[in-house]
């Protein structure tokens, strides 16, 4: 039995992580001893919600803690650095929420740390993990569309009504949501080389739980990403977008063209325009419900099983990088190189996703 502590039980805790806590429960894989909020009212209301041991108001407790083997870091973005640190000298496995970093420094520091730790550590988000990415991936690895020249991605919605940290230096929609794409584009891409951004705080105010706040980080950006193999990408990420019809992501190759369909977190499949047979092929997947949480199933799976985990820490670190010098690029107005790098992703497993009959109805509501 693997013992479970989880830091941090708001929004993502109570919905999408413990669904799958709770599965693990009921297979006799997990025991949930403890779990920790600096919101101490939350004890009384998580008590009627879930089965655990413990609460903390302090998450040390579930550090020091010998018996824990997993630690779940699910708090606002800017306290994962410092959690995630102390969870690896503590000697636990970690899956920790995007962003691992809002700064360099913590980043290296967190980096370095997870490098050399014998204990898996598996930073958000699982993206990479969803089969109709690995679909896409093998698509391009297959060369379906050729040399792939440019890129789109885009994520947004109009912003969190919880949680004022949303809206506060190290939140905002680029760790938040812009992670998404840009963890999808360099998936499938590779790393980037340079880039260059503008970004803006577009509505100044904001009302979370009932109470009129400042917002004090920027809430829209444009970014471009010039990846090592010469492709040229677009992120296009906010609190600002109130709702779109258009795929997640796009790739436009030498000989054809690639949407992922859906949103990246949440793929309903894809389509693919190839100049030779000149029409779209509709691939829905059978996966809809993959769950966007489901690197914490894959981190148990790799405990249990004694597997590297699939979630690449090269690549968490350099998506990491690429989101905080997007900051400066846009302060500076100046396109910034890029120092990380990565391999490129490899997937053991071949996934089949069928072609759709239906390829002449390109309705997307209807995936
Ligand atoms: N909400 C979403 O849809 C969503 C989706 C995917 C990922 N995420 C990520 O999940 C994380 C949490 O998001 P959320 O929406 O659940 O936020 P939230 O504000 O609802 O919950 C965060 C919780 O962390 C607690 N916390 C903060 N510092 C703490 C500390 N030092 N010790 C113990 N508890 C502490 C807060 O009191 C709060 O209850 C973020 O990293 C976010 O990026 C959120």
């Amino acid at each position: 039995m693997i013992n479970l502590g989880i830091i941090g039980c708001g929004s993502v805790m109570q919905g999408p992580y413990m669904e799958l806590v709770n599965k693990l429960i009921f297979k006799n894989i997990i025991n949930l001893k403890s779990i920790s909020d600096k919101n101490i009212k939350l004890e009384r209301i998580l008590k009627k919600k879930f089965k655990f041991q413990f609460f903390y108001n302090d998450y040390k407790k579930i550090l020091n803690d010998k018996q824990i083997d997993v630690v779940l870091i699910l708090t606002s973005m800017k306290e994962h650095a410092t959690i995630a640190k102390k969870a690896l000298l503590n000697n636990k496995h970690v899956l920790v929420e995007k962003p691992m970093s809002t700064n360099m420094e913590d980043l290296k520091k967190l980096f370095s740390l997870a490098k050399k730790s014998k204990k898996l550590f598996v930073a958000a988000p699982f993206v990479i993990l969803s089969p109709t990415f690995q679909a896409i991936h093998q698509e391009i690895n297959k060369k379906t569309i050729g040399k792939i020249s440019l890129a789109r991605a885009r994520y947004g919605w109009s912003g969190p009504n919880w949680g004022e940290w949303y809206y506060k230096t190290g939140g905002g929609p680029l760790f938040d949501l812009g992670v998404y794409n840009i963890t999808t584009l360099t998936g499938l891409l590779g790393p980037v080389k340079n880039i260059i951004a503008k970004s803006s705080i577009s509505k100044p105010f904001r009302e979370i739980n009932g109470k009129k706040i400042k917002v004090l980080t920027d809430d829209n950006f444009q970014i471009l990403l010039e990846f090592k193999n010469k492709c040229i990408a677009v992120v296009t990420t906010g609190f600002t977008m109130q709702q779109y019809s258009s795929p997640a992501v796009e790739l436009y190759g030498s000989d054809g063209t690639i949407q992922m369909l859906g949103d990246d977190w949440e793929p309903k499949g894809y389509e693919v325009w190839n100049n030779k047979r000149s029409s779209w092929e509709l691939f829905k997947t059978p996966y809809a419900n993959w769950p966007w949480a489901s690197g914490f199933t894959h981190l148990i799976d790799c405990i249990i099983n004694k597997k590297k985990p699939m979630i690449c820490l090269d690549h968490a670190y350099h998506v990491n990088e690429i989101m905080i010098k997007i900051y400066e690029s846009s302060k500076k107005n100046k396109s910034i190189s890029i120092d990380s790098s990565f391999k490129p992703l490899k997937f053991i497993k071949k996934i089949k996703i069928k072609k759709s009959h239906l390829d002449h109805d390109r309705n997307h509501d209807d995936i």
